[in-house]
Order: C-alpha cells, then sequence, then structure tokens
C-alpha cells in the first residue's frame, strides 16, 4: 500500500517547468476500477476482470444549485460518469438536478452522501461550507472536485489538502477560466519567453449583476464579497499564468456601497482594488459587484511583457464568450474567438483524470498561493 506524504510545508512556490493539463497523476496511474477492487468485489464483472462500468467514475454531487446543474449537464453531454447520487437541501434543486439525472438518486443528508459506493464528489454549495465538505468526502476516501473557493482562509485549504494527502485522493478546484481556448497557448508564450519578461498583469472582474441568491451577501455563508467570489479567480490566474511566485507589497482597499471598510472586513465587500509585486510582476486587480458597468460584465487579463502581449477579454459584456489575443506593437494576433463551450472543462478534466487515476495530485497544491493571496488582499 502507498503511505501518503503530509507535507504541505514543502510546496514549492516556483512549481515551472509545468505539465499539461490534463496529464496522469506522475506517481503511475491506477485507474478508479483498480481503486475500486481493494474495496469493492462486488463491482466485478461477469468475465471476473474489470467492473461493468469500467473508466466512468461514479460520482455523486452535493449542492445543485445553478452552477451545480450547469456542470452536471457539462459532464452529460461528454457522457464521463455514472451520475450515483445526489444531495441538497432544498428539495425543488435536488429534484431538478434529478429531473437532469434520472439515473441519480436523491439522498437526504451529505453524510449519507459520502458513504455510498462512489468514487469522486462534486460540491457546489454555498462557499463557507466547501472546506467542511470536502473533508468529509475525503475522509470517506472519495476524491473531491470543488466549485470555488475551495476555502475561505489559507489554515482551510491546508486542512482540505492536508486530508486529500491522507486519503491519497484526487482534489481538483473549478477554476474554469484557465480552460478557455487560447489560454493554453498564452501560457507556453510566457513559459517559452515569446513575450519576454512579464513585467505587469492588469486583472478585471466587474459583474454588473452581483449574485442574485441572499447567502453571498451574508459573510457567514460566502466567506467574502467580491474578492472571495470573482478576485479569486484573477488571483488564480497570475499564478497560473506566471507558473508562481512570491506575493510582496501588496496593498487592497475594499468598499461596501461606496464606502471604504476597514479590517477585520465583517461586512461583504462589493468593489475591490489590489496591487502587488508577484516576484518582479507588478499584478493590479479590480473587482466587483453591481457596479454601473454600462453592461453585464468586465473580464479581462492582460498582460505585459518586454517583447510582446496577451490579451483575454469577453465579448460584449458577455460572462461567456471571451476573446483572447497575442499582440507585438500595434499588431494583434486572435488565438481564440467566440463561440467556446468552456464552462464544464474543469470538470471534465478532473472526472477524465479520475478515471485514470484516483490518486492525490500535488499539483493542487498551488491553491495555497491564491488562498495566501486572498488572506492578505483581507489583511489578516
Ligand atoms: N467556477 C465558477 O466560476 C463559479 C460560478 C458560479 C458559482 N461558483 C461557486 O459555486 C458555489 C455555488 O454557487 P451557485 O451560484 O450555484 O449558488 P446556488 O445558491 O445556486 O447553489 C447552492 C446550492 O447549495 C445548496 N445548499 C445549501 N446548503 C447546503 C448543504 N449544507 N449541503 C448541500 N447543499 C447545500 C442550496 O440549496 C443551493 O441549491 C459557490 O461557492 C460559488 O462561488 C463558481
Amino acid at each position: 500500500m502507498r503511505v501518503p506524504q503530509i507535507n504541505l510545508a514543502s510546496h514549492a512556490r516556483k512549481i515551472r517547468p509545468r505539465p499539461a493539463l490534463a496529464l496522469a497523476h506522475d506517481k503511475g496511474a491506477v485507474p478508479v476500477s483498480q481503486a475500486r477492487k481493494s474495496t469493492s468485489s462486488s463491482q466485478t464483472s461477469s468475465k471476473g476482470q474489470e467492473p461493468d462500468h469500467l473508466s466512468k467514475p461514479k460520482l455523486g454531487f452535493m449542492g445543485t444549485g445553478w452552477i451545480g446543474r450547469l456542470r452536471m449537464k457539462a459532464l452529460q453531454q461528454e457522457s464521463l460518469a455514472s451520475f450515483v447520487a445526489v444531495y441538497d437541501p432544498a428539495p425543488d434543486q435536488a429534484e431538478q438536478a434529478a429531473a437532469l439525472a434520472p439515473e441519480a438518486r436523491i439522498v437526504d443528508s451529505p453524510e449519507e452522501l459520502v458513504q455510498l459506493d462512489l468514487d469522486g464528489v462534486v460540491i457546489a454549495t454555498p462557499s463557507a461550507l466547501h472546506a467542511a465538505q470536502s473533508i468529509m468526502a475525503l475522509e470517506q476516501g472519495k476524491a473531491v472536485f470543488c466549485q470555488k473557493p475551495l476555502a475561505r482562509t489559507t489554515e482551510e485549504v491546508e486542512r482540505v489538502l492536508a486530508a486529500a494527502q491522507l486519503s491519497d485522493r484526487l482534489l481538483a478546484v473549478d477554476f474554469c477560466y484557465r480552460h478557455l481556448n487560447g489560454m493554453q497557448q498564452i501560457r507556453h508564450a510566457i513559459d517559452n519567453g515569446e513575450l519576454g519578461r512579464i513585467f505587469a498583469l492588469d486583472l478585471v472582474f466587474h459583474n454588473a449583476y452581483g449574485p442574485d441568491k441572499p447567502w453571498f451577501y451574508d459573510m457567514q455563508s460566502s466567506g467574502g464579497g467580491c474578492v472571495m467570489d470573482l478576485g479569486i479567480h484573477l488571483v488564480d490566474l497570475a499564478f497560473w499564468l506566471l507558473g508562481g511566485g512570491e506575493v510582496h507589497q501588496l496593498h487592497s482597499q475594499l468598499f461596501h456601497q461606496g464606502q471604504r471598510l476597514q479590517p477585520p472586513y465583517l461586512q461583504v465587500e462589493d468593489y475591490a482594488t489590489a496591487d502587488f509585486m508577484l516576484d518582479d510582476t507588478n499584478v493590479r486587480l479590480a473587482c466587483s459587484w453591481n457596479l454601473s458597468a454600462g453592461q453585464d460584465a468586465v473580464i479581462e487579463a492582460r498582460i505585459h511583457g518586454t517583447k510582446g502581449g496577451a490579451a483575454v477579454y469577453n465579448v460584449n459584456g458577455s460572462f461567456f464568450d471571451f476573446r483572447v489575443e497575442r499582440y507585438q506593437g500595434t499588431h494583434r494576433h486572435v488565438l481564440a474567438e467566440p463561440p467556446d463551450d468552456w464552462g464544464g472543462r474543469a470538470l471534465c478534466d478532473w472526472t477524465r483524470r479520475l478515471a485514470q487515476a484516483s490518486w492525490y495530485d500535488a499539483r493542487i497544491a498551488s491553491v495555497l498561493d491564491v488562498a495566501h493571496t486572498i488572506d492578505l488582499i483581507y489583511q489578516r
């Protein structure tokens, strides 16, 4: 039996060279089917060799509101998983999920869900629940795909990672913007030095509607406002694009309905800016809810290098349509344009990896950098 190493402190802040997005775990791929064999002999097919449903992980869904069901649909389109069970305390939400996946049964509690014969659990609940629910699932030996944020603080993230290492199960977070068409090309261009030294990133995420569910505005349920909801994607992109780094000289300002907030922040922010150095790259970040933006959303990442630039930005205020471009002086080269059905790719990627190998993948430890930066933005 393999003995997992619990060594979060060894997480290398510089994580280059980087493997491709969807590579299987380098400890050696052990198919889900094989992992199942050790726990469930009843899964064996009549031929006495592999399970009947080889390579389709059995999943349970915890929290089947807006994004939970959207992600279920994406998985269904790819036909990558068996939908075993759903849990949501709101009966209408659970029923809508079960209508999407009639083969799935509705269960009565998170505890019941994680004790089922599942390979993985997909979590899409209010943000403050993510850490405890992830740990609960991991402790039952289930792999976890969790919506962002994985947890509210670095300390919570460390506890989730420790649980994933101890159970040796695959853990991933829905940082979906990494998966836009064209993003991987920008990342390669940065890695290969084609853009020169990246000295600045300008990152923006304004949601002019703001969330439509009350829990987002309640600190106990959300853990924070627009930084926790939207800024976290921008922080993740900064680390992901640059391949890691140390944060220093961070300054942040948080507002609520135009009033500057002071730490400790007890009210959720609806506008925030942060300026920091990520090694020798200046990162400027702005995010908001309910801003008069003149359109539904403004979502941008602009990358400035000594030899060239790149940008990803939303088109016509859309939350879903993006253009990805590279720049050389006044010249522009389009890498990707709408349509691009990118929303479910992170979940599909995790599910494919799970079908190959259910073990812990140490690359998830980059979420510590993101959580640490979020802590600094909240000045704690
Ligand atoms: N990756 C992204 O870009 C992205 C986009 C949207 C939302 N999200 C994240 O997804 C999560 C859910 O957001 P949403 O917009 O779908 O919210 P939502 O309110 O529509 O869905 C949350 C669901 O969780 C259920 N729930 C509440 N308590 C629960 C519990 N104890 N156990 C199980 N389920 C419970 C609710 O009944 C609800 O159906 C949030 O953390 C949010 O930040 C991520």
